[in-house]
């Protein structure tokens, strides 16, 4: 029988993990184990300053290879020692990274074997950036980590908490199950093409994107609501190709059981009017929305305060209008492009067409939610995209991870004509 790390997309995969000089370097050993549990070959170099925290053999031993510590040593493992892991690597994952470790890679300076395996590397490289919060917010590492950014480089964002310095704030180390995760989603989703050489995209670099998600709740009573089928996947899909293309992005979700994307801000809502709510606060400085969601037209005129009870005969609900989100977002656009979708199930194309004059929008995205593969809870869609220049573009069959880029290709396409 197959296991559940036999399953892993990781199996087989060469990586090579950088370990800096900070504290969190003993969460590293983890990430080791659980890479190598995915059937994963794990490579691991360490800087000078990470042999201060944690030993050689520790690493060693848990990644079954041999462990790189000093660029000038006798290395009889690897076939060209420099570069040798450079080229072998599918996916180079430093964790924890510096302040030092980043600063010297935004310069592209190649003064010990990980900065040099980095440089050399044609692989996705990510970093996860560890250190004192002051340390962390300063400017100057915030410019490295801009810097990387634009190079292709993805950064994972730290998390906040409780520092090692004693003091609280953003720059701790995310849990090794975290890290594993970013790479296996980073697999999952394709972005890393058929050549791990072509770096990702990194044209919304300093635009804000605005994203929806997932279906509305409208609740009847504190146990029932009327909802729909969507599952976030869409959205979520297009939230995680924006966040890699370098947007700032935030994701309005509704009630979806799906895990946050890398480096995306997430508000959860429940009804069509806190969706409204939260997209109205963060729409004054965004410069693309995208509203995949699915939102409840109506809701229940009354919300009872306890459990409905059966009596006998019918039940007659009243329901009243919802706020048409988009159509008001079209109503205020200033410099925004606007993005609707249309789940139809018969005259996709002329009902989409209504609703991109209506709304006001940019482009719609028409999917016909009849089908079993395209639309509603399917990892793949097939849809038709409409422009309010009047063009029609097909597209055919493929997973929403790839939809997503076509979209964003759509919405960059416009926010460098200076529709934003
Ligand atoms: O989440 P998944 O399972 O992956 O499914 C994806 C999807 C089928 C939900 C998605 O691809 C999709 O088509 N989303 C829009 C579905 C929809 O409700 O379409 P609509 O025709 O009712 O609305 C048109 C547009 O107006 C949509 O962008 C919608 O977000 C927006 N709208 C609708 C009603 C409302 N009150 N406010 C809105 O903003």
């Amino acid at each position: 029988m197959e296991t559940a790390e036999a399953a892993s997309n990781l199996s087989g995969k060469h990586i090579v993990l950088g370990v800096t000089g900070g504290i969190a370097a003993y969460k590293a050993v983890e990430v080791v184990s659980r890479l190598k549990k995915l059937g994963a070959h794990v490579h691991v170099i360490m800087t000078r300053g990470a042999q201060n925290f944690v030993t050689e053999l520790t690493f060693r031993e848990m990644s079954d290879e041999p462990v790189i510590t000093d660029m000038w040593a006798k290395v009889t493992h690897y076939h060209v020692e420099h570069i040798a892991l450079a080229k072998l690597a599918d996916v180079v994952l430093v964790a924890p990274a510096t302040a030092n470790f980043l600063a010297k890679a935004a310069c592209g300076m190649a003064d010990d074997m990980l900065t040099t395996t980095v440089l050399a590397t044609k692989a996705p490289i990510f970093v996860a950036p560890a250190m004192n919060t002051a340390m962390y917010e300063n400017a100057m590492t915030q410019e490295n980590l801009e810097r990387l950014r634009a190079h292709g480089f993805h950064v994972i964002e730290p998390a906040s908490g409780q520092l090692a310095c004693g003091t609280s704030g953003s720059g701790r180390l995310p849990e090794p199950v975290e890290l594993v995760s970013v790479l296996e989603q980073f697999f999952d989703s394709g972005a890393q093409g058929a050549d791990a050489s072509v770096r990702q995209k990194r044209d919304l670099v300093g635009r804000k994107v605005l994203v929806t998600a997932g279906g509305t709740h409208e609740p009847l009573d504190p146990v029932r609501y009327l909802g729909n089928r969507s599952t976030g996947k869409m959205g979520f899909a297009v939230a995680e190709a924006a966040a890699q293309r370098g947007a700032d992005v935030v994701l309005v979700a509704g009630p979806v059981g799906l895990a946050t994307p890398v480096g995306v801000r997430r508000v959860d809502v429940l009804t069509a009017q806190e969706m409204h709510d939260a997209v109205l606060r963060e729409y004054a400085d965004t410069d693309a929305v995208i509203k995949a969601a699915a939102v409840a037209d109506y809701r229940p005129k009354e919300r009872a305060g306890q459990k409905i009870k059966k009596k006998d005969g019918s039940l007659f609900l009243e329901l009243v209008r919802n706020p048409d989100i988009l159509k008001e977002l079209g109503e205020k656009k200033q410099q925004q492009v606007l993005v609707g979708f249309a789940a139809e199930t018969e005259r996709v194309l002329e009902y989409a067409a209504g609703k991109l004059k209506k709304k006001n929008l940019d482009f719609i995205v028409a999917n016909d939610v009849s089908r079993k593969d395209a639309g509603f809870s399917a990892d793949t869609n097939c849809v038709t995209i409409l422009g309010r220049d009047g063009t029609h573009t097909e597209h055919p069959l493929m997973s929403k991870r790839a939809l997503a880029d076509i979209i964003l290709d759509r919405v960059a396409g416009a926010l460098s004509q200076g529709r934003a």
